[in-house]
């Protein structure tokens, strides 16, 4: 969705929030703005449709000066992407800018009443409903702008993250939350203040953050402590937490984009994400919060896990894990689905929801939903301190680092890791897991980075075939038992960077139905390692050939028989069938960077997509 920042200081604003913005651009890059107020007390509002560097181009011949400003890189929901729309957005007497990254639902209501009234509007935006209906309260109440800001904000129905400069207050920033995220970092002695959609503006000043909770407003003053309150003025005591993430980790190091380099960081981050949490030495895994919420986990009749996108697919993999080995029937849902049917959920249920940003909207929603139906609810999230971890009883960070990349990829092998140790704990505590199982798949978990590390060096390879698939407009990506959500996967990958439409289908399906779309220019992804399948998925790919389809294959190395059949063939290290999704997945994700790539697509930054989506 959008991305927001704030700067308040002594040092010049404008060059703080460029940067800010550019770390914040993969969500949301439609169109960007700043607003600032210089040492004459102008407030100067700028904006542009495109990119942040469009903004920069724009800016360029601009009075840029002043120590207070705010900034906004926008992802489109009411009116097209435009200068008009782009945030900020001034008020009627242009004293007041805001920048908002949510959904005012009820606007069109208060737009009606306030233009009754005679305001007049500028754009299509729910957002310039705001801060017109603030300043309207402001004047009709002859109130103080942190009095109307609550005013006004128990009128609206809806999300958001908001930012306020007041061009009468220069040394003051007013923000508010509502279910979309927002983070303040403050600098030593109260000097400076930051604000960001999260940290990653924020850590290279400072360390010290509040991450603001539903129905705070800030209020940040220059050499005054981090003031914040509720709608009902009653003053609020914010946690201050240092957070730990390092520059590196949200910077290219040296990849032409994010994606690239998050796939290939993989083998680290997982080994990050087993750190501590197994030993190859004791043969045992421990999840802190297992120990913690042992009853309450062994407990469950059901599980249900929520979640949407890739996270979703990486569900299906933790369901098949949880049902092999825990023998505890899985459930898994689309959290926009599920929220909306008054699913049957009781207090017997424990439900898992899996966010890579822990604030996307219909997850965090469906994490309300069964917690108020009793559920004790475990997170599985790589953002740390976001919504979702922050509304679950209990849960385990991924800990993959910071994901930039719109398309995922780093996360989702973390959620499948951790879903794979969950799985072991559980199993463990209830004795549904043979001794042999529970040590072969911690020692095959053990091997998993070196295992990505080898597949990574087909990198070059994968480049060059790619380019060969990029005439086609139609993929199908086919895989059975563990290896099905990987097919998933691929598609999803191909299709949100590289626009072409793929579908992924589990093997077997495929003659009720896609076969009929096979024909020379077809391409399909068989993921055919040597499993139980095996036979089997051979016939597919062999109904594939006999329909002169083009087939890609994915196979376990050595295999000399696919080989012989299969267009194109890529060769895996072999592992555990159950782990064979954390290897499978890397060429895949592969496949679709360098098809991308080839037809000259913006990889880090698809058309139409957001990294989080915090509306419905
Ligand atoms: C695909 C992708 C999305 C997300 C989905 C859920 O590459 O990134 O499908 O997986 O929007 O996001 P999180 O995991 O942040 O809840």
């Amino acid at each position: 969705m959008c991305g927001i920042v704030g700067y308040l200081g002594n040092r010049e604003a404008y060059p703080v929030l460029i940067k800010g913005l550019k770390r914040l651009e993969y969500r949301g890059y439609d169109s960007a703005g700043v607003a600032l107020i210089n040492s004459n007390d102008d407030l100067n509002v700028y904006k542009t449709k495109g990119k942040v560097d469009d903004l920069e181009n724009f800016c360029s011949d601009k009075d840029i000066t002043g120590k207070v400003g705010i900034a906004h890189t926008r992802w489109a929901t009411h009116g097209e992407p435009s200068s008009t729309n782009a945030h900020p957005h001034y008020s009627e007497s242009k004293k007041l800018a805001i920048i908002h990254n949510g959904i005012i639902e009820n606007y069109a209501e208060i737009k009606k009443n306030l233009i009754a009234e005679g305001v007049e509007f500028r754009s299509e935006t729910d957002t310039e409903v705001l801060i017109q209906l603030i300043e309207f309260i402001e004047i009709k109440k002859n109130l103080d702008l942190l009095s109307a800001v609550q005013v006004a904000l128990k009128q609206v129905i809806g999300a958001y993250a908001i930012a306020i400069l007041d061009k009468n207050n220069p040394h003051q920033i007013i923000a508010a939350r509502k279910q979309s995220p927002l983070v303040v970092g403050i600098g030593k002695d109260n000097q400076e203040f930051f604000l960001g959609s999260d940290a990653s503006p924020i850590v290279e000043f400072t360390d010290q953050v509040v991450y603001l909770e539903d129905g705070n407003i800030a209020v940040l003053r220059l050499g005054e402590p981090l003031k914040v309150v509720d709608i009902h003025n009653v003053d609020l005591n914010p946690e201050v937490k240092t957070v730990d993430i390092a520059l590196g980790q949200i910077e290219k190091g040296g990849f032409p984009h994010f994606m690239l380099k998050e796939i290939f960081e993989q083998p680290e981050c997982l080994t990050n994400c087993l750190r501590g949490r197994i030993s190859l030495d004791k043969q045992q895994v421990t999840l802190s919060a297992i120990i913690d919420y042992k009853k309450q986990l062994l407990s469950a009749k059901r599980i249900i896990i929520v979640a949407c996108g890739t996270s979703w697919h990486a569900a299906l993999i933790g369901k098949q894990m949880i049902e092999t080995y825990c023998r505890i029937p899985v459930e898994v849902e689309y959290a926009s689905e599920f929220r909306y049917r008054n699913p049957v959920v009781t207090s017997d249920d424990v439900v898992i929801a899996i966010s890579q940003s822990g604030e996307t909207a219909d997850t965090l929603a469906a994490v309300k939903l069964a917690k108020e139906k009793g559920a004790f609810i475990y997170g599985v999230c790589n953002a740390i301190g976001s919504s979702i971890p922050r509304a679950t009883d209990t849960g385990t960070y991924i800990h993959v680092g910071p994901e930039i990349g719109v398309a995922s990829t780093k996360a989702f092998t973390g959620q499948v890791t951790v879903l794979t140790l969950l799985a072991l704990c559980i199993a463990r505590e209830k004795n549904t897991i043979c001794d042999e199982d529970y040590k072969c798949i911690i020692k095959g978990l053990c091997e998993i980075p070196d295992k990505i590390r080898e597949v990574l060096q087909e990198n070059d390879r994968i480049a060059e075939l790619s380019q060969t698939f990029t005439y086609a407009r139609n993929f199908l990506y086919l895989g059975r038992g563990f290896s099905y959500p990987v097919a998933l996967e691929g598609a999803l990958k191909l299709k949100e960077i590289s626009y072409i439409h793929a579908e992924g289908y589990p093997a077997a399906e495929m003659k009720h139905g896609p076969i009929a779309l096979i024909d020379s220019d077809m391409p399909c992804v068989v993921i055919a390692t040597h499993n139980e399948m095996y036979e089997k998925i051979l016939s597919n790919i062999q109904e594939v050939k006999a329909r002169k389809g083009r087939v890609i294959a994915l196979v376990t190395k050595g295999d000399d028989t696919i080989s012989k059949i299969a267009d194109e063939v890529i060769e895996l290290p072999e592992t555990l069938e159950c782990l064979e999704p954390l290897i499978a997945t890397i060429p895949l994700q592969l496949l679709a960077y360098h098809v991308a790539v080839c037809k000259g697509k913006n990889v880090d930054q698809p058309r139409n997509l957001a990294k989080s989506v915090t509306v419905e």
